[in-house]
């Protein structure tokens, strides 16, 4: 079978392979073309030379790739490398962040994105993809909520599941398919306070339940490369915590792929207290971590701590074998150059197919939070006053994890609304303020050589400028929020409102009694209750690629009706976090008792509703739901129970809905969440159609982690709930026999 003869070739390399050869594969190094931590890479080439490099990242293009390689091959055994990147939300087509994709709902859409990722990847050397990012996120202090599904643990699952088939494919010896890298194990997007790297500290309810059913999901999907988390788990840093690594990951979950440390994540197990780098290194091999990214904690110390007795040679062979089989999966000793071919990267890259589908996907992410008096759509008449420090910067376009977008082929909204528009519209623009107060704080809007507009003059006079404009105008389009680089690695905010100089603007703008539309840039949910109750309309378009600018244009002129719906909450302020939908009861829920009441759970300032519940968004039409009609009151294992309902277009647009199933059980062993997102079916209406949407409920989805970490059901009252969003539903009673 494929499986001996893999296990025949790498057993007959592996007798040939020193020591150092064997260490030597486990070291990844980075190519440079971006770097994230304090270490960078040195002396690559004699490294490689020697046999001292299993892959590289951050390393991009046929020419440069295929010179790296050709040094592997001069190497006395010729193994090829790996050769990796962050390719997060697409390649040089750069789709919309993560947690916008995520907004979509729609599956298949974001597998094609990670195909198309896979497809301009592969054409420009790369193999392997340090995505999906599945760290499930309750905190939008934490910038990296950009790059994951947001706080949903089924949605969460059900996205990393075709991101994985989406870059890996069917075959992954194919030229087009890279092995995918699920990260980060584990529990990464619970840092504390939302600060990145920081210290979580969390129950097995909570993860087994919660937290990790995502990371499971993509490994079940085939996931070929884990990348252990930068946190500690259990007071064990992930990279050195053979719980995690070895009894989760290899012996309960089965995985069988390769596991990579962060980047410096072992040396960085010096800071976290566990010792010198030659004692950290062999704690983090022991715990099962296999490759050693950047620290070279591996290369320099593992053969000293294997004389010393601290690792043994078969934990040595046992990392080494797991990335040649890697590399044998991609075919790589069939021909380690497979991916180096210009033609390829002349033809796949950023094509015209890949760039319309690019604005397609981008318009099904943004999110419609706010529409009084149909602001939106605009109309393709008169006069449009395009406002703001993020108005006219491509910068803002992509978002974070875009190094390969070519940033002279983006467009501003300026443009992009421009060319949408046509000649009927008159646009005129005004920055309107900077980014943030002082312009030449400005660093957060700054990274990879990108940059926002800046003025130094005066706050007042650039507002006043603008108003000027605004008063002109029929209507006002305020493009507002955060720079791309506020979110993303790194860019933690205990702030997550829209910077007081930009609030300031929207006031002069408001003042105007012309109708105000809030574009909405961000990597995360803002809090925007001021702007909820001040703003007539609210478009949240998150980062959304090298095309939206054109896909934003879409939405505002109603060429395309918004259907996004955000899988985060949206907190009424910073002191409510973490709020997510799938909280528990506690022992005394405020429930319907009015607000404030005393000796119940809630806050003395604010109520304990979110802004925007986790599923919400709207539409230009409106939907109706009828009541949920049941099959069947009663459940019993191996049968199944179908839930009905029908959804009406009762508005004027064609649009597409989302509906939602939510369960909760009532009565158990353990305390469970007051709902569960179990289902979602998208849908499309023409204005006046109804369709029947249904539902299957079955004993295996009533499961869970119980206080022993046994998987059951168990039986007793369930509620089912149907609608829109986490909040408006219609529900009904069922009960599971046993
Ligand atoms: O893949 C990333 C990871 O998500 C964060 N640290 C750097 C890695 C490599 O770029």
């Amino acid at each position: 079978s494929e499986q001996q003869k893999m296990n025949t070739f790498i057993n007959k390399l592996l007798s040939k392979m020193t020591v150092d050869e064997k260490i030597g594969q486990l070291n990844l190094v980075t190519g440079g073309e971006a770097t994230t931590g304090s270490a960078v890479s040195t002396g690559v080439e004699a490294k490689i030379a020697k046999g001292d490099v299993g892959g590289i990242f951050s390393l991009t293009t046929p020419q440069k790739i295929r010179k790296a390689q050709e040094i592997a091959m001069r190497s006395r055994l010729k193994i090829p490398m790996i050769f990796g990147q962050d390719v997060i939300h697409g390649y040089k087509t750069t789709f919309p962040i993560p947690l916008a994709l995520a907004a979509s709902w729609d599956l298949p859409m974001i597998q094609k994105t990670a195909r198309i990722a896979a497809q301009e990847a592969t054409a420009d050397g790369l193999n392997w993809t340090f995505s999906p990012m599945v760290d499930l996120a309750r905190d939008p202090r934490w910038g990296r909520v950009a790059e994951g599904s947001g706080e949903d643990p089924f949605l969460g699952s059900e996205i990393a599941k075709v991101m994985v088939k989406g870059y890996q494919g069917n075959d992954l010896k194919a030229i087009n398919t890279m092995m995918a890298c699920v990260k980060h194990l584990a529990l990464y997007g619970a840092a504390e306070g939302g600060r990145d790297y920081n210290t979580t500290d969390m129950s097995f309810d909570r993860m087994y339940n919660e937290y990790l059913p995502p990371y499971k999901a993509a490994i079940d999907a085939g996931a070929g490369s884990v990348m252990v988390s930068f946190n500690d788990i259990n007071g064990v840093p992930a990279t050195a915590n053979k719980w995690l690594l070895t009894d989760l990951l290899r012996k309960q979950w089965g995985f069988k792929g390769f596991v990579a440390s962060d980047y410096t994540g072992v040396s960085e197990l010096i800071a976290h207290g566990l010792g010198d780098l030659k004692t950290v290194s062999g704690l983090a091999l022991k715990a099962g971590t296999d490759m050693d990214m950047v620290s070279e904690g591996f290369l320099t110390t593992l053969k000293q701590n294997l004389n010393e007795g601290k690792v043994t040679i078969a934990q040595i062979n046992s990392a080494c074998r797991l990335i040649l089989e890697a590399k044998y999966k991609l075919g790589l000793f069939d021909d380690p150059f497979k991916y180096c071919s210009e033609e390829r990267a002349a033809k796949e890259i950023l094509t015209q197919e890949n760039l319309k589908f690019a604005r397609e996907a981008a318009t099904k992410t943004f999110v419609l939070l706010k529409n009084d008096n149909q602001t939106l759509p605009l109309q393709r008449k008169g006069t449009i006053a395009l406002i703001g420090p993020l108005a006219n910067t491509a910068s803002n376009m992509p978002g974070t994890w875009s190094v390969n977008a070519d940033m002279s082929k983006v467009p501003t909204l300026l443009q992009g609304l421009t060319e949408v528009a046509g000649d009927k519209v008159k646009i005129v623009h005004a920055l309107g303020s900077n980014l943030i107060g002082d312009p030449n704080q400005q660093i957060w809007g700054t990274a990879h050589g990108r940059d926002i507009p800046r003025d130094n003059r005066p706050e007042s006079e650039i507002i006043a400028e603008a108003v000027k404009i605004a008063e002109k105008a029929d209507v006002v389009v305020a493009a507002l929020g955060e720079a791309s680089e506020m979110s993303g690695e790194s860019s933690s905010r205990t702030d997550i409102g829209i910077p007081d100089t930009q609030k300031r603007l929207l006031e002069a703008l408001l003042k105007t009694g012309k109708p105000v539309v809030l574009v909405l840039f961000a990597g995360r949910p803002m809090t925007l209750t001021w702007e909820q109750a001040n703003i007539p309309a609210i478009l949240n378009v998150w980062f959304g690629g090298v095309e939206a600018a054109k896909a934003i244009g879409d939405v505002l002129f109603g060429d395309v009706n918004p259907s996004g719906k955000i899988t985060m909450t949206f907190p009424q302020n910073v002191g409510q976090i973490p709020l997510y939908y799938a909280h528990k009861m506690t022992g005394r829920p405020l429930g319907d008792k009015p607000w404030f009441t005393r000796f119940w759970s809630n806050y003395l300032d604010v109520t304990n509703d979110p802004l925007y519940p986790f599923g919400f968004g709207l539409s230009y039409t409106t939907f109706t739901y009828d009541d949920v009609k049941i099959s069947n009151n009663t459940l019993k294992p191996g049968q199944k129970i179908t839930l009905t309902t029908t959804i009406t277009n009762s508005g004027k647009y064609a649009g597409e809905e989302v509906a939602q199933l939510y369960i909760r059980d009532l009565v158990g062993t353990s305390t469970r969440p007051v709902k569960e997102l179990k289902g979602f079916q998208k849908i499309n209406l023409q204005p006046g159609e109804t369709k029947t949407v249904t539902f299957t409920i079955t004993e295996e989805m009533l499961r869970f982690y119980n206080n022993e970490l046994k998987f059951v059901s168990e039986a007793g009252d369930f509620k089912a709930f149907v609608g829109t969003n986490s909040r408006d539903v219609k529900a009904v009673d069922f009960k599971l026999v046993k």
